[in-house]
C-alpha cells in the first residue's frame, strides 16, 4: 500500500471543522461524511472553532465504521492519555472530567476493574427496578400534561436519578448535582456561575460535582447501605481500593457521560418514532421479543455521542495515511454509523436490521462505553412505558444546540393528551 508522503498530505476540501458545519442538521452533515467515506477515509481537518488560545494543528477524521474499530481497539498505537475530546481543550481541565476515560492501560485497566467489581449481579437487578418504577412515575407525570418540553417534562429525568440513585446523592442535592452535570458538558444555567466565564464556570461545576461524591463516599463508608457507593468503598481488587478523592473523579465523569448521552436518546428516539409509525407498530407487535435488538438501532440512529478522539502514540498508518506520532485522531461514530459498507440504508430508523454493529458506544476496546448496560435498561424502560401508555403523543420540531460532539435537543415540543 502506498503511504503518503508527508504527514497531513491527505486534505480535503470538505469542512467539517467549523461552526457553521455543526450548526447543520445531521443528514446535511452526513452528506460531508459520506462525501470523505467515499474519497478520503481517513484525512488531515483544521483545528475545530475554539474561543481559547491553543497550539494545536488540526485532527486526522476517521470516518468508516472499520477504521472506527481499529483505532479503538490498538491502544498501542492510539492511545487516550493526552485528551479525548476533538475541541482543543485545556488538558487539565479535560483530565479533570474524565477520570479514567483518559487514561490507558495499565492505569485505565486497574481504575475500570474496580468500578465493573461495583457492579454485582444483586446491585444490577437492584439498579434496574429503579429504573423500571422511575420510568413509570416520570410516564405517570406527563400523561395529561398537554404541551409541554419533552425533554424537561421526560427526557432529562431518568438519566440523572438513575445516577443520583446509584451513588445515594440525597434529594436536598440532587437538582444543585444536575445543574453541575449541565455546566460541565457546557450547557449551564445562569444560576449556576458565570456565562461570561465558560472556563470558571465549568471548573466550579467539577468542584461541586467532586466534592459531593467524595463527601458521599466518606460518609458510606461508615454508614453502608445496599446500593451501588457502598459496593464502589469497598470494591478491592488486586489489594487495591477506591479512594474517597477517585469516587469523587467517578462522580464527575459518571455525571458526564450518563446524562447527555441517555437523554438525547430517548428525545431523538422519540422523533424517530413519531416520524415511522410502520416502527412503532412493528416495536408493539412483540414489545418483549424486540426490544433489545431495537435499542441498538435507537443508538446507531440516533448517535448520541458523535465522536471521541485519540493520540497517535507511535508514527502509524491508517487507511493509506501516514500518522505521526503525537496527531489527534478522531472517530466520526456519527459517520460510522451510517456507513453504506455496513447498513444498508443507513438513514433509515429499521429496528429489524438482521445485524446492528453499530459505534454508538464506541468502537470496542477496553473504553467501551461502561454503561452501555445502564443505557439500555433506562431506554428500554423509559421507551415501552411512553409508547404504551402514551400511543397518541404529537411530537413537534426538536431545538437542536450547536456543537460537534453530544448531538443535544434543546427543546422538543409536544402535546401529550
Ligand atoms: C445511549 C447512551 C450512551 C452512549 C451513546 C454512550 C457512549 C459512549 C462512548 C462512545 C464511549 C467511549 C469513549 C471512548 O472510547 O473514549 C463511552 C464511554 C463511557 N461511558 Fe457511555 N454512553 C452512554 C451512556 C452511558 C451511561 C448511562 C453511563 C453511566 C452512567 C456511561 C458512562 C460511560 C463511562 C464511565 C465511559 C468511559 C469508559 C472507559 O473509559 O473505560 N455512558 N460511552
Amino acid at each position: 500500500m502506498k503511504l503518503a508522503a508527508t504527514p497531513h498530505e491527505r486534505t480535503i476540501d470538505v469542512d467539517i471543522s467549523s461552526d457553521a458545519f455543526w450548526a447543520k442538521s445531521f443528514d446535511e452533515r452526513d452528506e460531508s461524511f459520506a462525501r470523505l467515506r467515499r474519497e478520503a477515509p481517513v484525512s488531515w481537518h483544521p483545528p475545530t472553532e475554539f474561543p481559547f488560545p491553543h497550539e494545536e494543528t488540526g485532527f486526522w477524521a476517521v470516518v468508516k465504521n472499520d477504521d472506527i474499530n481499529t483505532v479503538s481497539r490498538q491502544t498501542q498505537r492510539f492511545g487516550s492519555r493526552f485528551g479525548v475530546s476533538l475541541d482543543p481543550v485545556p488538558f487539565d481541565l479535560a483530565k479533570a472530567a474524565s477520570f479514567f476515560l483518559m487514561m490507558d492501560a495499565p492505569e485505565h485497566a486497574r481504575y475500570r476493574a474496580l468500578v465493573t467489581a461495583a457492579f454485582t449481579r444483586h446491585q444490577v437487578r437492584l439498579i434496574d427496578e429503579q429504573i423500571r418504577s422511575a420510568a413509570r412515575e416520570i410516564i405517570d407525570d406527563l400523561v395529561g400534561a398537554g404541551d409541554v418540553d419533552f425533554v424537561e417534562h421526560c427526557a432529562s429525568r431518568l438519566p440523572m436519578r438513575t445516577i443520583a440513585d446509584m451513588m445515594g446523592v440525597p434529594e436536598s442535592e440532587r437538582v444543585a448535582a444536575a445543574l453541575a452535570g449541565d455546566a460541565v458538558i457546557g450547557r449551564s444555567d445562569p444560576s449556576f456561575g458565570d456565562p461570561a466565564d465558560p472556563i470558571g464556570t465549568i471548573t466550579a461545576a467539577i468542584d461541586h460535582l467532586y466534592k459531593l461524591g467524595a463527601d458521599l463516599a466518606h460518609h458510606r463508608r461508615a454508614h453502608p447501605s445496599d446500593d451501588l457507593l457502598t459496593n464502589l468503598v469497598n470494591a478491592e481488587v488486586d489489594g487495591q481500593r477506591l479512594t474517597d478523592d477517585d469516587i469523587g473523579a467517578f462522580m464527575v465523569l459518571f455525571t458526564v457521560a450518563g446524562n447527555d448521552t441517555t437523554r438525547n436518546t430517548t428525545s431523538l428516539t422519540t422523533v424517530a418514532f413519531d416520524r415511522n409509525p410502520d416502527q412503532r407498530a412493528y416495536l408493539l407487535e412483540d414489545f418483549d421479543g424486540r426490544i433489545m435488538p431495537a435499542v441498538e438501532e435507537f443508538v446507531r440512529h440516533g448517535s448520541p455521542v458523535m465522536q471521541f478522539t485519540r493520540t497517535a502514540l507511535v508514527d502509524t498508518e491508517l487507511g493509506g495515511q501516514r500518522i505521526a506520532e503525537g496527531d489527534k485522531v478522531c472517530m466520526f461514530y456519527c459517520s460510522g454509523n451510517r456507513d453504506e459498507s455496513v447498513f444498508e440504508r443507513p438513514h433509515d430508523f429499521d429496528l429489524s436490521r438482521p445485524k446492528n454493529p453499530h459505534v454508538g458506544f464506541g468502537g470496542g476496546g477496553p473504553h467501551f462505553c461502561i454503561g452501555a448496560g445502564l443505557a439500555r435498561s433506562q431506554l428500554r424502560a423509559l421507551i415501552g412505558e411512553l409508547l404504551t401508555r402514551v400511543p397518541k403523543i404529537e411530537v413537534g420540531e426538536p431545538e437542536f444546540a450547536v456543537g460537534n460532539f453530544i448531538r443535544v435537543v434543546n427543546h422538543l415540543p409536544v402535546h401529550v393528551p
